[in-house]
């Protein structure tokens, strides 16, 4: 599997900035800072999306698009949108996750629910089963979203935290959640057959 393209879109805030043709989406909703667009980065092997150690670096829905030559589902060149959405948890004042997240990223998610696609939710592997993530997942749930979870940043976790934090994500998901780490490289190959496993020829 080759990204032959990789690039930027659109910055959308509402409905109506949403791109409208037919390439399925896959979309990467988390905590902030939990390294979405770190991982976005990672599977286009490209610096498309902004990262920051400050949380709250993404504000709006971004969108890229992808050609990519190959991978699973055989040879031909399929292609995609990566939807890079807001991160929740970060406002201050305690609104709950859930509510935040609704509200940025309500647009997307209510918007032509029957389009090819997928979403990945990211959960730091560091912190597994934070309440803001088990509301993030119950909300995607209830929107039919059903996310696919992801543990980010398993290249800081010892052994021993490694098998002990994906077995709580495990219990708390009631779905083993796929290790990556946007540093190291680590699942980007699996993650990308998920991600072909969703999208291609879908649409
Ligand atoms: P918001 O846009 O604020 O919602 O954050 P985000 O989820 O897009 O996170 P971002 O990709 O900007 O990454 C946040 C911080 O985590 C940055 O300092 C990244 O360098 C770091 N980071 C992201 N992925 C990894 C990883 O796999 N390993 C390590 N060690 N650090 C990572
Ligand atoms: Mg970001």
């Amino acid at each position: 599997m080759k990204v032959l393209n990789a690039d930027f879109v659109t910055s959308a805030v509402r409905a109506d900035g949403i791109p409208r043709d037919e390439l399925p989406r896959m979309a990467f909703v988390g905590r902030s800072n939990v390294g979405k667009s770190s991982l976005i980065n990672a599977l286009a092997r490209a610096k498309i999306a902004r990262t920051s150690a400050a949380p709250g670096k993404t504000r709006l829905v971004n969108f890229y698009r992808l050609l990519v030559e190959g991978g699973r589902g055989g040879p031909g060149r399929w292609g995609l949108y990566f939807v890079d959405l807001p991160g929740y948890g970060y406002a201050r004042g305690g609104s709950d996750a859930a509510h935040e997240l609704a509200l940025v990223s309500e647009s997307y998610f209510s918007g032509d629910r029957d389009r090819a696609g997928g979403t990945l939710l990211l959960i730091d592997s560091r912190h597994p089963g934070l309440p803001a993530d088990r509301d993030a997942a119950r909300w995607l749930a209830g929107l039919s979203a059903r996310p696919t979870i992801v543990a980010t940043k398993i290249d800081k976790l010892t052994r021993g935290e490694r098998v002990r934090n994906l077995r709580t994500l495990e219990d708390t998901f009631g779905m083993a959640a796929l290790p990556v780490s946007a540093a190291s490289g680590e699942g980007m190959d699996e993650l990308w057959r998920t991600i072909a496993s969703l999208t291609r020829n879908a649409a």
